[in-house]
């Protein structure tokens, strides 16, 4: 049906970095089982390898890649690898990223004491975690004339969050590089290559649980409560619900949406929360 083919990816060869994490994880799968031909990029082997056999089990085509995103010997590598295992990259997406509790400065903790170390390794995962492989990536898609990337930033990137500085400031770098990324591809190499981003609201996964519910009783701290009276949804996303976006913007159907930032929030963004 016309409709559908809009937003086909049946063959597609995606390649995803943090590729074995919750978030991308679960896209990996959703594409997987759409017929595209997925790369679980992943500086975690076991949990990459674990990932893929549960998606051959169902019948998908999924591989797993050893790719550090902060080495782009590491990366080069990796796009060989997938263009070797799947036959072409097509597609990547910049999920490796997150947050460290060294680098939150939840009270008492006080933003000067944070060590550098642990704000550099925030910044650099979520920022030039993004760039190196867009590098590596983007120069393939130079040589092809097309291809599409799509970045993960964060509701932080629009308006930050309290405590999260670093992180707050590398997803702003995150957005800001995926419009500057669009242009530049488009621009100098190809038209047919487009770069966005997704925002993801508030989903509750390993690097922000410590933040968003109490260790000991599950419960949600007060932070968890605001940011749910922020959600006009009043719930946190499932990682399944950033498919549909991914969908879109990887497919046919978004030919003509190149440099933006899509949120997929449950409404946080809008909320002025009056
Ligand atoms: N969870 C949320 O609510 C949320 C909200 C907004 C944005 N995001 C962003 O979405 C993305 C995925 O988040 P998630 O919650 O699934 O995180 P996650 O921690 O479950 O997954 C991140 C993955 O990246 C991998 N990784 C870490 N360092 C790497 C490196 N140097 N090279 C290659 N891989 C590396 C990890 O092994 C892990 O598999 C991140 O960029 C995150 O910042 C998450």
């Amino acid at each position: 049906m016309a409709n559908d083919s809009l937003f086909d990816v049946t063959d597609k060869c995606v390649a995803l970095t943090g590729g074995a994490g919750v978030l991308c994880g679960a896209m990996a799968k959703a594409l997987a089982g759409r017929g595209a031909k997925v790369a679980v990029l992943d500086i975690m082997d076991d949990a990459a390898a674990a990932l893929c056999k549960q998606i051959a089990a169902t019948g998908g085509t999924a591989f797993p890649v050893h790719c550090n995103v902060l080495e782009k010997t590491s990366v080069e590598k990796a796009l060989a690898e997938t263009v070797s295992s799947l036959g072409r990259a097509d597609v990547l997406v910049n999920g490796a990223g997150g947050n460290k509790k060294q680098a939150t400065c939840t009270p008492p903790v006080e933003f000067f004491d944070l060590p550098d170390d642990a704000l550099r390794a925030v910044f650099d995962l979520n920022c030039l975690g993004t760039m190196l492989p867009s590098q590596v990536f983007g120069r393939h898609f130079a040589r092809r004339g097309d291809g599409v990337i799509v970045n993960m930033s964060s509701m932080s990137a629009f308006r930050p969050l309290t405590n999260v500085g670093a992180y707050s400031a590398a997803k702003a770098a995150v957005s800001n590089f995926t419009r500057w990324l669009a242009v530049y591809m488009a621009q100098r190499h190809s038209p047919k290559i487009r770069v966005n981003a997704i925002a993801p609201g508030f989903f509750l996964t390993e690097q922000n649980r410590f933040l968003l519910t109490d260790e000991n009783t599950g419960e949600l701290t007060p932070r968890g409560e605001q940011i749910l009276a922020h959600t006009p949804a009043a719930r946190f996303g499932q990682p399944e619900e950033l498919v549909g976006t991914l969908v879109w913007l990887i497919s046919d159907a978004a030919n003509f949406v190149n440099g933006t930032v899509v949120p997929v929030d449950g409404g946080f963004d809008a909320y002025a929360g009056v």
